[in-house]
């Protein structure tokens, strides 16, 4: 078989509600997730020799098992006895370990395409199971959708139908930051300060007639992440690059997933581009994406 070559797109969360932390060590979560334009390009190729090569230039992305496009491949070969191997070439344009969810991406893309490629067969459901065990953000890349709802981990998924396409500017700092660092300190200052997760999940609710009205400047007055709190205290500096977006006029402005992606909402690409060229001097990383 010829190379597949597949998109693998990032995520923004318009919502993401904390609702507490379960026995398993994870918190239970209520999130909107959006798939936006910005992505990487993955090329697979069979190799008859059974080995999996990764081939990246980006500095930060693993070529070993930490990787979850390598790790999905091991563990397709062990479960359904494959002696072939392949080469996965990733050309990275999103952002590593900036809460764009660019990794659990790869690994979805990868799981898709080795289940044709390796002609699998896998339903649905199989397919939902591997993308679960791999990460908490990989299961929404399996489904062919611009917004979904994400529970539990954030891995069970429904679907949202909005006919709408938004235009962003995304920030992202050249920092990385842990998912779970991140949710380790939002533990830490809940324990310290006593307080207790009393949100309910409510947000997508509030959030979602707006989007499938698409009534962009309510969306933007909507937008929350509970991890704000904790990723700025990790990186209190953070708070300009909010304000900064605010005073460019962005609509709405909010932190992606467990940062330190910072996205504005704009009425327009035209808008969008505005806000852009006010941050292009001093952030290195700066995106007009929109709805994919
Ligand atoms: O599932 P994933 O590997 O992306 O999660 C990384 C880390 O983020 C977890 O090990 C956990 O510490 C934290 N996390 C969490 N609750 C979630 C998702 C992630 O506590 N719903």
């Amino acid at each position: 078989m010829p190379a597949i070559r597949l998109t693998s797109p990032a995520k923004l969360n318009l919502v993401l509600d904390v609702l507490g932390k379960r026995p398993d060590g994870f918190h239970e979560l209520v999130t909107l997730f959006e798939r936006i334009s910005l992505a990487d390009t993955i090329t697979l190729k069979d190799r008859p020799d059974g080995f999996i090569r990764i081939i990246c230039s980006h500095p930060h992305v693993p070529t070993g098992p930490k990787n979850l496009a390598y790790r999905i491949a091991a563990q397709l070969q062990k479960d359904y006895k494959i002696s072939r191997g392949v080469t996965i070439t990733i050309d990275k344009k999103i952002p590593v370990a900036a809460g764009l969810a660019g990794g659990s991406s790869n690994g979805a893309t990868v799981l898709l395409g080795l289940n044709r490629l390796w002609h699998l067969g896998l339903s649905r459901k199989q397919l939902h199971n591997y993308a679960t065990q791999l990460g908490s953000d990989v299961a929404f890349f399996l489904y062919n959708a611009s917004f979904a709802i994400g529970r539990g981990r954030g891995e069970k998924i429904e679907l949202v139908k909005a006919p709408v396409k938004l235009w962003h500017v995304l920030v992202t700092p050249k920092v990385k930051m842990y998912t779970k660092d991140v949710f380790a300190r939002l533990r830490a200052r809940q324990l310290a300060t006593n307080l207790t997760l009393t949100n309910k999940g409510g947000n997508v609710n509030i959030l979602l007639p707006f989007l499938r009205e698409s009534n962009v400047s309510q969306v933007a007055k909507e937008l929350s992440n509970d991890l704000e709190p904790a990723i700025l205290s990790l990186r209190p500096d953070f708070v300009h690059l909010k304000r900064k977006l605010i005073e460019a006029k962005a609509l709405g402005v909010c932190f992606s997933g467990s940062g330190p992606s910072v996205y504005a909402l704009a009425q327009s690409k035209k808008h969008a581009q505005a806000i852009r060229a006010r941050f292009d001097k001093r952030y290195t990383q700066v995106f007009v994406v929109s709805t994919f």
